[in-house]
């Protein structure tokens, strides 16, 4: 009777112990690589040619790459036009002709101390970006817009007079190179007056929000601090320039802070 169990149990330990060592030896023979090995075949699997040189890297990915990011269209508009509203005037690119005038002139519904009007879509702009500037607070004003070829001929020949035409020629442009003249640019002042027309405006809560958001709509510094060896002008933190939303989100966006480098065009410190 206890014969016949113990016999039982030695069989039911030795049953045991031989499945786990089969489990074991299944486990630790190695398998190739890939999963489970796909059933045998006729012919024997390739083996791996080894080469002299190291194969080249796959460069392909099986992975479908995103699609790329349309790429900013710099021809949507002419730079050559007057009429353009991407149209760059620097010393070196008058404006053609040279007495333009716009021919959609309007005066926005804004305090405008010079009373100086400014085409239409400047205007839309102006008020849209004016409307958002008071509701942070910050109240801005229209120092100076569109001049004609006939005021820029005073406007410039009273910096000569007043400060020579070296220093002038720093913070005026010439007849026919204002970008004044375009009907695309504003002077822009705060409510206070404090630093009107002048570099240290750019440091005064006016300015500062300009930097940071006239680019939102449609807008940019046009000449920045620290670039007059591209623009020829001083820093004029007020000298808003229109060239439309497109346009100044791309400059925004890729850092690029003059009209100058962005369309690749030769820096334009002074007259030829
Ligand atoms: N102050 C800018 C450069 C102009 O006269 O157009
Ligand atoms: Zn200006």
């Amino acid at each position: 009777m206890y014969r016949r169990r113990r016999i039982v149990v030695f069989g039911g330990v030795a049953v045991v112990i031989v499945v786990i060592v089969i489990m074991l030896v299944s486990l630790l023979t190695p398998k190739p690589p890939g999963g489970p090995s796909p059933s045998p075949s006729s012919s024997p699997a390739p083996s791996p040619t080894p080469s002299g040189s190291p194969s080249p890297k796959p460069t392909a990915s099986k992975t479908p790459s995103p699609e790329p990011t349309p790429s900013f269209d710099k021809t949507a508009h002419s730079i050559d036009n007057a009429d353009s509203i991407w149209v760059v005037v620097n010393k070196l690119r008058a404006l053609d002709p040279i007495d333009y005038a716009p021919d959609d002139l309007v005066y926005p519904d804004v305090v405008n101390i010079n009373n100086q009007p400014m085409r239409q879509q400047t205007a839309d702009a102006l008020v849209t970006m004016f409307d958002a500037a008071a509701a942070d607070d910050i109240g801005l004003t229209v120092q100076s817009a569109y001049r004609s070829y006939a005021t820029q001929v005073s406007v410039y020949a009273g910096w000569v007079d007043s400060e020579g035409q070296e220093a002038a020629d720093l913070t005026s442009a010439r007849p026919g190179h204002s970008e004044h003249q375009t009907g695309l640019a504003v002077d822009v002042s705060g409510s206070s007056g404090e630093c009107s027309l002048q570099i240290c405006f750019g440091g005064t809560v006016y300015g500062k929000w300009l930097a940071e958001n006239s680019w939102k709509y449609g807008f940019i510094v046009r000449y920045p601090d620290g670039f007059t060896d591209v623009t020829g002008y001083e820093y004029e933190g007020y000298h808003m320039r229109f060239v439309g939303i497109t346009l100044a989100t791309e400059m925004h966006d890729t850092k690029v802070p003059t009209l100058e480098q962005f369309f690749d065009l030769p820096d334009a410190p002074s007259y030829e």
